[in-house]
C-alpha cells in the first residue's frame, strides 16, 4: 500500500482517489483553491484521505498523480517530486489551454512537456483516455473476459511496472505504448481516445493512430 499524492482533485483526480482508497491506499489531495475547498471530498473518502497544498501533496506522495488543466503544468512542484513516479493524466485542449506551439506542431507530446518540467521524476502517462466517470464503473477483476485496458507510456520501465500493478488493482489491463514520445498515439482524436477497449483492441488503435497533420 502506498501514499498517493494528487496535484488536482477534479473529475479525474477525485475518481482516481476513490479507486486508491477503495484499494487500501492513503491519499493526499490538493487543488488550486486550497485544502478547505476539498472538505466534502475528504469527508466522502474517509480516514485514508486528507487535503493539503500541492507542495504538501507532492512531498507526502510516494506516487503522485498530476491531473490539472495542461496549461498549468509549470505550477507543479519540482523538487519534492524528484526521484518519484509521477502519473500524468493531462491532455491538450487548445480552447482550454491556449496554443502551445510545440504541441501544435507535434515536436513534443503532453507528457514529455511534464517530464521536461520534472527532470528528476519518472513520468508515466496514464488515465488520459478514459472518461472520469468510467474509472469507477468499468473496472473488473484480473482475468475477466473482455476486461477494459488502459494505455501507459513512460521512459522508466520499473515505474511503468508499478503503474501497471496499480491499474490491475484498480480493475484494468494495461497496454504499454512505449516511451513518452509515443504518447501521441493515445492523444485526443486518436482511435483509442475515449471508447471502451480491450488490450488487443487498444493495441490495434495505437497502430492505427495518425498524427494531427496526417488526419
Ligand atoms: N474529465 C475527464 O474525463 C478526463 C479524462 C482523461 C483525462 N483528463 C485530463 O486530465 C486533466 C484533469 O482533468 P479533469 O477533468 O479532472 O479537470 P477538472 O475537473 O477541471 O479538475 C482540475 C483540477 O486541477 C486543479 N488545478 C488547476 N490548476 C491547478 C494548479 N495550478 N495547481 C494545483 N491544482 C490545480 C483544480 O483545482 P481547483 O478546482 O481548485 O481550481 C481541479 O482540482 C486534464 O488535463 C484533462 O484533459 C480528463
Amino acid at each position: 500500500m502506498s501514499t498517493i499524492g494528487f496535484i488536482g482533485a477534479g473529475h479525474i483526480g477525485s475518481q482516481v482517489a476513490r479507486l486508491a482508497v477503495a484499494n487500501g491506499h492513503d491519499v493526499v489531495l490538493s487543488n488550486s483553491r486550497g485544502p478547505a475547498s476539498l472538505a466534502p471530498l475528504i469527508a466522502e473518502l474517509g480516514s485514508r484521505a486528507r487535503a493539503a497544498t500541492p507542495l504538501e501533496a507532492a512531498t507526502a506522495g510516494e506516487i503522485v498523480v498530476v491531473t490539472i488543466p495542461l496549461k498549468n503544468y509549470r505550477d507543479v512542484p519540482v523538487e519534492p517530486l524528484a526521484g518519484k513516479i509521477v502519473i500524468d493524466t493531462n491532455n491538450y485542449y487548445p480552447q482550454r489551454d491556449g496554443h502551445i506551439p510545440a504541441l501544435d506542431d507535434e515536436s513534443t507530446t503532453t507528457s514529455e512537456l511534464l517530464q521536461a518540467h520534472l527532470p528528476q521524476s519518472k513520468v508515466v502517462k496514464a488515465f488520459n483516455h478514459i472518461y472520469a466517470a468510467e474509472l469507477t464503473t468499468h473496472g473488473q477483476p484480473a482475468g475477466s473476459k473482455n476486461r477494459r485496458a488502459l494505455v501507459i507510456a513512460g521512459n522508466d520501465p520499473a515505474a511503468k511496472d508499478v503503474v501497471t500493478r496499480l491499474l490491475d488493482q484498480f480493475g484494468f489491463d494495461t497496454v504499454d505504448a512505449g516511451p513518452l514520445k509515443e504518447g501521441w498515439r493515445i492523444q485526443r482524436d486518436t482511435p483509442g481516445y475515449g471508447p471502451r477497449r480491450t488490450a488487443d483492441e487498444l493495441r490495434k488503435d495505437l497502430s492505427a493512430a495518425k498524427r494531427y497533420r496526417d488526419m
